[in-house]
């Protein structure tokens, strides 16, 4: 198995990519830790089918958006399992709104979680990868709006365009402590996060429009990807974006 003897955090894991990621990183042989905020019983579920494969799980409740419990997921982890070789920056929100409907708490919540939660997340895992002195991985998940405008969604693509950037700039700054940082880009995912416009058939229609694979993703599709990075077999990729989409990014018109 591809991740025997490593130890993962994934943020988020208790619902949508951040569950399928946890069960995924699991079945490589990974002992995971399962960071919830909201969801207990949900988060419960995912460790139990871990635990249930034979695998290993922890359950650690956290607000990725607060410096003070995200330095005790990295603490919580290692008192567990020892290490911590794999960092998953999954939590996310997304609250879709025009400039003018904007309000204060709304930009900064997202921004709190979306960017400042994996930027600390980022800093607690790099110091411990430091001090173990065997490299690291984290995984961002962050968006095909790290690069696509959305109208209505601007505080979600900035926080998403703010994460391509923290990786762009922080991969070369720790690929001498042999720390790989890479960003994953989901498109429309089957997950809680966009329930709403696929609950509605008029913009699951444009959606789909929008896909050369005419399809709605499903979180395994971007488990596989996660995994594969966070495996040495991706030892050669550090400060980039791989696209899980169906090709969003590459929509076009034509014959
Ligand atoms: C958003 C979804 C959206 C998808 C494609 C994701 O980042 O969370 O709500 O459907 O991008 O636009």
């Amino acid at each position: 198995m591809a991740l025997n003897g490593k130890v993962a955090i994934v943020t988020g894991a208790s619902l949508g990519i951040g569950s399928a990621i946890a069960v995924r990183l699991a079945r490589e042989g990974a002992s995971v830790t399962i960071d919830y905020h909201t969801h207990r019983d949900a988060a419960g579920t995912v460790a139990g089918q871990i635990s249930g494969a034979g695998g290993r799980a922890l359950m650690v409740q956290a607000d990725v958006a607060d410096v003070t419990s995200v330095g005790n997921l990295v603490n919580q982890t290692v008192a567990a399992f020892g290490r911590l070789d794999i960092l998953v920056n999954n939590a996310g929100i997304e609250q879709p709104a025009r400039l003018v409907d904007v309000t204060e708490e709304m930009f900064e919540r997202q921004i709190a979680v979306d960017l400042k939660g994996p930027y600390f997340a980022m800093q607690a895992a790099a110091r411990r990868f430091i001090t173990q002195g065997s490299g690291g991985v984290i995984i961002n998940i962050s968006s095909v709006h790290e690069d696509l405008p959305m109208v209505g969604n601007a505080v979600y693509c900035a926080a998403k365009g703010g994460l391509r950037m923290l990786t762009r700039t922080l991969a070369p700054e720790l690929a001498r402590n042999q720390i790989r940082i890479v960003n994953v880009g989901p498109g429309a995912i089957a997950t809680p996060i966009n329930t709403a416009t696929l609950n509605d058939p008029q913009k699951k229609a444009a959606l789909l429009a929008e896909i050369p694979l005419a399809r709605i993703g499903n979180p395994d599709d971007v488990a596989a990807a996660v995994a594969w990075l966070a495996s040495d077999d991706a030892s050669y990729v550090t400060g980039t974006t791989l696209f899980i989409d169906g090709g969003l990014m590459v929509s076009a018109g034509g014959l």
